[in-house]
């Protein structure tokens, strides 16, 4: 069954997931290693009594909870709301297969909560043995909130043998999570020190203790990249095959794959030459610059990750155009408008004369004059292909996808999408339904560019 779900103009709604999903995990793994962070730095200036330190650790704390506690607790319910109104179907199957998991990542993150909060605003007011044990507690439920939400977003990559078995182990300990559950926790070592290279340039005066926090965090950032590399190499390896295809064939996959490997050596080199052996280089340049490269990298990671999902939302489960992969041969026999209960009351609505009693009779879609025709095309596109394409303008936007096409191409690519791009769900519905939909498009297919010396016979801009 396919519930209505939200366009975003010429954005496209898995887009606005995209950025505010890349918002939320800049955050959110700065809030597991930053935790790490705090609790071997704190640990380390109780230790050598250095009260300097201790009071940059202090302001850190305060950047630390009111960036990771507060904004990245609103991204995260963002995500909640985008997914939940841009892909109902998938955040339904997600929920009914993991809900112990959310039950168990709520927990972890009231634990965290309140040791965060414990930890700041009990500075100075307890022992230093309880003050590192609450940014111990602090950073192990973030690490452990990290795995359990790496485990459902695995799942959505590679569900592996779940379409057959089901269960929740089955999906939680899919192939995708040990490998990003490395390549996370090495981002988030990584992500923490870019973090605290920039606070610490910007906000810590002594050049002295510069150099002491510099040479200290390039440890756990080196570690974090030679993670995230292992990780990504597991990552890889446990792609689906239409995952790989679609890397190999997707100018836009090859690029980011490209700017990946670019960001990813000059990080390397960076952090080796910067502070691991020039502690002295923290300035505030370097520091706004570091993290520049480090934001660029994750949100272009996390792109390529989402982006090789397609056709699917959850692998082999729901389809990117918001049906489960199984549900395919029943709306073609049925219909795609008739098999989802709001499309049939649109239709119902819309056009009384094509309804058989409560049914739709689809062959009485084609006795509809033209206008109303490409009317139920656009229903029909604003359910099946909006996922991925814009009406008019924007993203992939399909006039922009079709210019100059025959109405033979046009047909030929309604009816079967998925042999045009792998990465494109198949058409669901029937024949007539994928007939009202290409009228749809050729009305708003533009035609061949003019001016061109060589083209279609229609190339001076007519039809
Ligand atoms: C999962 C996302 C997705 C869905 C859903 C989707 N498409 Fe596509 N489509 C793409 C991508 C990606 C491309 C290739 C990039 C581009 O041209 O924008 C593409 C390309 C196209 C093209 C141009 C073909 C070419 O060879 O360049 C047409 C036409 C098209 N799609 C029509 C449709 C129609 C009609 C539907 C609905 C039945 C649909 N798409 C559903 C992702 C999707």
């Amino acid at each position: 069954m396919h519930y209505p779900w939200w366009y975003v103009p010429h954005l496209t709604s898995p887009m606005l997931i995209a950025f505010i999903a890349v918002v939320h995990v800049l955050v959110s793994h700065y809030a597991v290693g930053g935790g790490l962070f705090l609790f071997v730095e704190t640990r380390h200036a109780h230790r050598t009594s250095n009260r300097e330190y201790l009071d940059y650790l202090h302001r850190h704390a305060r950047f630390f909870v009111l960036l990771t506690v507060v904004f990245g607790a609103i991204t995260g319910v963002g995500i909640w709301w985008t997914i939940g109104l841009a892909s109902p179907l998938a955040t339904e199957v997600l929920i009914h297969t993991f809900v112990f998991g959310w039950a168990m990542e709520y927990v972890f993150f009231v634990i965290e909560l309140a040791a965060a909060f414990l930890f700041l605003y009990f500075w100075g007011r307890v022992t230093p043995r309880t003050h590192v044990l609450f940014a111990g507690v602090y950073a192990f439920a973030a690490w452990v909130s990290l795995v359990l939400i790496t485990g459902i977003t695995g799942f959505m990559l590679n569900s592996g043998n779940w379409p057959e078995r089901g269960g929740f182990w089955n999906g939680f300990f899919n192939p995708q999570f040990a490998p990003q559950v490395l390549a996370r926790t090495g981002g988030s070592l990584l992500l923490a020190s870019m973090y605290v290279y920039f606070h610490a340039s910007i906000c810590s005066p002594s050049s002295a203790l510069r150099e002491i926090i510099g040479r200290r965090s390039a440890r756990p950032a080196l570690l974090g990249a030679v993670l995230i590399v292992a990780g990504g190499a597991g990552w890889f390896a446990n792609l689906p095959e239409s995952s790989v295809a679609a890397l190999m064939k997707a100018p836009a996959l090859n690029i980011f794959m490209a700017i990946l490997f670019a960001v990813t050596v000059a990080v390397f080199a960076m952090l080796y030459f910067g502070p691991y052996r020039n502690p002295a280089w923290l300035t505030p340049g370097f520091g706004v610059l570091f993290l520049m490269f480090g934001i660029v990298a994750v949100t272009v990671g996390e792109f390529v990750r989402e982006a090789v999902r397609k056709p699917y939302i959850v692998h082999n489960v729901v389809m990117s155009s918001n049906i489960l992969a199984s549900e395919i041969p029943g709306h073609r026999a049925a219909g795609f408008l008739e098999s989802g209960p709001w499309t049939r009351a649109l239709i119902a609505a819309k056009f009384p004369q094509v309804m058989d009693g409560t049914r739709i009779d689809e062959r009485r879609l084609l006795d509809l004059p033209p206008p109303q025709r490409i009317e139920a095309g656009e229903i029909l596109f604003m359910h099946h292909c909006n996922d991925c394409h814009a009406t008019d303008t924007g993203l992939s936007a399909i006039p922009h996808v079709t210019i100059g096409w025959a109405p033979e191409m046009i047909h030929d690519v309604v009816t079967s999408p998925e042999l045009f791009h792998h990465y494109m769900p198949p058409f669901a519905g029937t024949p007539e339904e994928s007939q009202v939909l290409a009228e749809w498009i050729e009305s708003v297919r533009p035609p061949f560019p003019a001016g061109m010396r060589f083209g279609p016979a229609s190339a001076e801009g007519g039809e």
